[in-house]
């Protein structure tokens, strides 16, 4: 009888053995397509109109609004840990700065102007990306312009969102990344770049596929930017949308994006792996955002998981579903972790 069980091992089927392909860590790491390094990492940065301040944000944990002058020192050392890339967001403090407009947004003395043209200067090899909406400038604390009736009129915000992109590109940014979800936008903006003769050097990001929800919670309060009425649920997608965000991924790319962003990342793992599919020539990004990475904490503060394994396993899933560019509020931890 053992001489059969013998010649039924050998003559059954083998591909039940897999562990010998990941029974070590190196080999475990080719497993996967596509490896987590620093310079896939985007940094988020919240710049206020206050120079000197430095302020903790309490519902993102560790992460500040840091004025003009808090900039530099704060990103000296994570340059030198190998910080590559940081995207931008204008928080206006002053009184009197918000209208219904957006007026602040473009403001050549404004922090995103100002804070481009200090780090373009002191980082020579940081890669500046600068969001481009006007919820944190507009009184109403919408996405774009509004009609009198609060409805949001898609025309003259693109005309405006485009303006604010033309000038964060002239001011140095290498790469403006439309968030506001108006029909339309990429186009208008690519044509200003193409106008103004820049549209060579300058990278255009779309935030193509924008899910509507409650992740947004704590970047609100980082920017101020908490709507005064209603919701952004028409101009931003709805969590079950896949369609839809299919086609303003096909729509970005046909409008000339270079990069296509899907946002929040881990809750729509799908729509990234969509944008992969539908832009298999671009580099998709996903953005971790304020409320994911502030659940990640507060379920390692509760004891559930490790803070680094999950900030891991939660970055190497999106990285997993197709993403090439990850933006992460753990930029600063990871430049530490992937040194050790
Ligand atoms: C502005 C913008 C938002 C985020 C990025 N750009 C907020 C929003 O749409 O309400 C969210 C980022 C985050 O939550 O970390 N349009
Ligand atoms: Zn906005």
């Amino acid at each position: 009888t053992s001489t059969a069980a013998t010649s039924v091992s050998i003559s059954g089927d083998i591909s039940s053995q897999l562990h010998s392909g990941y029974s070590h860590p190196l080999a475990r790491s080719w497993q996967a397509e596509r490896q987590l390094t620093k310079s896939m990492l985007i940094y988020p940065l919240f710049v206020s109109d206050q120079d000197d301040e430095e302020v903790l944000i309490p519902s993102l944990p560790n992460q500040h609004r840091r004025g003009l002058n808090k900039l530099v020192p704060f990103l000296e050392p994570l340059v030198a840990k190998g910080l590559r890339s940081v995207i931008l967001f204008g928080v206006p403090l002053k009184p009197g700065m918000k209208d219904a407009l957006g007026t602040a947004a473009d403001d050549p003395e404004g922090p995103v102007i100002r804070s481009i043209q200090l780090l373009r200067q002191r980082f020579p090899s940081l890669y500046i990306v600068a969001d481009v909406c006007l919820c944190e400038y507009t009184s109403h604390g919408h996405c774009g312009i509004l009609r009198e009736d609060g409805s949001l009129n898609n025309q003259c915000s693109v005309d405006r969102i485009s303006d604010v992109a033309l000038a964060y590109a002239r001011a140095g940014a290498h790469c403006v990344a439309p968030s506001d979800m108006n029909d339309g936008r990429i186009r208008a903006i690519k044509l200003k770049l193409i106008d103004e003769g820049i549209a060579h050097s300058v990278t255009l990001m779309s935030y193509a596929a924008k899910f509507s929800g409650c992740l947004y919670g704590p970047f609100r309060d980082a920017a101020g930017s908490v709507p005064s009425f209603g919701d952004r649920r028409c101009y931003q997608l709805p969590p079950g949308g896949r369609g839809l965000a299919r086609r303003a991924i096909v729509r970005d790319i046909n409008e000339g994006a270079d990069i296509i962003m899907v946002k929040p990342a881990g809750q729509y793992l799908d729509i990234i792996s969509d944008a992969k599919e539908l832009g298999r020539d671009l580099p998709i990004a996903a953005y971790q955002v304020s409320g994911e990475f502030a659940m990640i904490h507060a379920g390692a503060k509760a004891g559930v998981f490790d803070l680094r394994a999950m900030a891991f396993e939660s970055t190497e899933g999106i990285l997993r579903a197709g993403a090439t560019i990850v933006v992460s509020y753990f930029a600063p931890e990871f430049l530490d972790w992937l040194s050790d």
